[in-house]
């Protein structure tokens, strides 16, 4: 996979999306708002929050939301370039496991930006998934 770089202007302006997606989270349970954005191969750009539950296992994340709202409005043929994940300054916060799966789905050449332990950090969908699941 060819790791096409995102430039920094785009880099500030998709985490600037996740960030104003992030106010919108409903997170009364773990408290823990998350924003997401994603940047199409198309050039636009779509966000999510998480939605939270009263039944815990319901919950959906901000990554998953942004992903389904550009399917709702485009349908499934699109490509996502890059993904932002936004969540409260200086948390740690990659996309878990079912998030990047679905990622995988929609964007195998990705790149993911996100916080993680050690600071900001960029990192290939592949690098975070390896052997991502596809049926054939
Ligand atoms: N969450 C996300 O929305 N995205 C992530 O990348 C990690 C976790 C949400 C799910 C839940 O609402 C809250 O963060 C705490 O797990």
């Amino acid at each position: 996979m060819s790791e096409k770089t995102v430039p920094a202007r785009m880099r500030a302006k998709l985490l600037r999306s996740a960030q104003r997606a992030m106010k919108n989270a409903h997170a009364p349970y773990s408290k823990f708002r998350v924003g997401a954005a994603i940047l199409l191969s198309n050039g636009k750009i779509f966000s999510g929050c998480n939605v939270e539950n009263a039944s815990y296992g319901l919950t959906n994340c901000a990554e998953r939301a942004a992903i389904f709202s550009a399917v709702a409005q485009l349908g499934p043929r699109i490509e996502i370039r890059a993904v932002s994940v936004a969540a409260k300054p200086g948390a740690p916060c990659a996309p878990c496991g079912a998030c990047r799966q679905v990622i995988y789905e929609f964007g195998p050449d990705a790149t993911v930006f996100f916080h993680s332990a050690h600071g900001p950090k960029q990192a290939h969908i592949t690098e975070l998934l390896p052997e991502g699941f596809r049926l054939q």
